[in-house]
């Protein structure tokens, strides 16, 4: 479980999540390709691809020829605010931040706990720019709340507008600069910082407590931790491609050029098919699968009505996986039916998740990914409590269930006979 918190304790933003999933990559004998580049690719070859430096395609090549791609996905942002172009203000005697919402946070839960920044920055350099990470790791913000004496009705009802309710504190008036605590942390003069991406984020570290685990960012770390980790430790079947793919900007639609609705992907997997002399993609996509990853929602102890009492997963009770009739979720009988038999020849538990028929529900990667790249997909999640908290909750030993169904995913070795039934 420490791993696991490890992993989110290095992964404040996406870009941070890309670049440590990276380095973790390069650990276990991961050479990095450039997509502006020809790749030369060996058979048995591991590979990573990154988009934007917030989202990674990781991939293991077979030693003969590629017979099928056996994918994993997850994201790598999670909601958050983010800070706007000379984003410090003064007045009523502190230092204030300008910022946007990114994606659905619960709001509440951002107030009155410290927060540290973090992102990229593009550094002027004698030719041009370049791009570095910066996390300032400390407190250096709060979203104060107003006094409940000041607001009687704030424990019965409490809107919050963030362009009023949501701007945080960075400081005492005369604090200093933001700009130039930023500069000094990658090395940089204040003049030469000509672009960022920063967000403020909760520094605090996960914990495991009572067979749970409560950490920022559970939301889709628990999953991208787990695809990674069952990349690495997975032992492909024979003609298996396992691609793992960490994709940026599921938390506001995944229409960016880094996002799952882009054709990075699709072009990844061209290529490897160019590489094992296949014309185009077709060929392999019968026999093909993919795990779309996000957490699910577990049932809530509180408020049980809120979940399909008949399709309400429990944290502990293994891999959630999530059904929808509009299809916002990609599993069908078919990609169900194969998943099902990959966990439960691993031991692998697994439950099943429906929104009650009166609610929406989210969405995810999956159904945007195959747009790009069309296969037989099941979304899958660890059950949690908080989805959108900037304190989230979900049981430990979920990462180890995914892990393991992951892991045997990879090694299965699919094979489609072209009428509906597969061998598994
Ligand atoms: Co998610």
């Amino acid at each position: 479980m420490e791993a696991l918190l490890d992993y989110i304790a290095q992964c404040p933003t996406a870009f941070h999540t890309a670049g440590h999933s990276a380095a973790l990559l390069e650990a276990a004998g991961y050479t990095r390709l450039a997509e502006t580049e020809e790749w030369q690719l060996t058979p048995g070859g591991k590979y990573y691809v990154m988009r934007n430096g917030s989202s990674v395609i990781a991939f293991r090549l077979p030693e003969g020829r590629v017979a099928r791609l056996m994918m994993a996905a997850a994201h790598t942002d999670s909601p958050s605010f983010k800070l706007n172009e000379d984003p410090q203000f003064a007045g009523v005697g502190v230092e204030r931040l300008s910022v946007e919402k990114y994606g659905g946070s619960i709001y509440a839960t951002w107030l009155d706990r410290p927060l540290s920044i973090a992102g990229r920055v593009l550094v002027r350099t004698e030719g041009g720019v370049e791009t570095r990470l910066v996390d300032l790791r400390q407190p250096c913000a709060v979203i104060p709340n107003v006094a409940i004496h000041m607001n009687r009705q704030m424990n019965e009802k409490n809107a919050l507008n963030p362009a009023v309710d949501l701007v945080p504190v960075y400081g005492l008036e005369g604090c200093g600069s933001l700009k130039a605590r930023i500069a000094a942390a990658v090395g940089a003069e204040e003049k030469d910082i000509l672009g960022d991406d920063l967000f403020l984020y909760n520094p605090q570290r996960g914990v495991e407590w009572n067979g749970l685990v409560s950490a920022p960012r559970l939301d889709d770390l628990q999953c991208a931790y787990a695809a990674l980790r069952s990349l690495l430790e997975a032992e492909p079947a024979e003609g298996t491609a396992a691609v793992c793919c960490l994709f940026d900007n599921e938390e506001v639609g995944s229409q960016t050029k880094q996002g799952a609705a882009a054709p990075f992907l699709r072009s990844v997997a061209e290529r490897i098919a160019a590489w094992s002399g296949e014309r185009d993609l077709t060929a392999w996509l019968a026999s093909s699968f993919m795990a779309s990853c996000d957490n699910a929602h577990a049932q809530h102890p509180n408020h049980p009505e809120l979940a399909d009492s008949r399709h309400a997963p429990r944290m502990g009770g293994g891999v959630v996986i999530k059904h929808n009739a509009a299809q916002h979720y990609t599993t069908d009988g078919v990609s169900d039916a194969i998943f099902r038999l990959i966990c439960e020849k691993a031991g692998v538990a697994v439950q099943h998740y429906n929104n009650r028929a009166d609610m929406a529900g989210g969405s995810t990667l999956g159904n945007i990914a195959n747009t790009q790249v069309a296969l037989n997909t099941v979304d899958v999640g660890c059950a949690q409590l908080a989805m959108h908290s900037a304190w989230e909750t979900a049981a430990a030993s979920d990462t180890q269930a995914m892990v393991k169904a992951l892991t045997a995913l990879y090694e299965t070795a699919l094979v489609s006979d072209g009428k509906g039934g597969y061998s598994v």
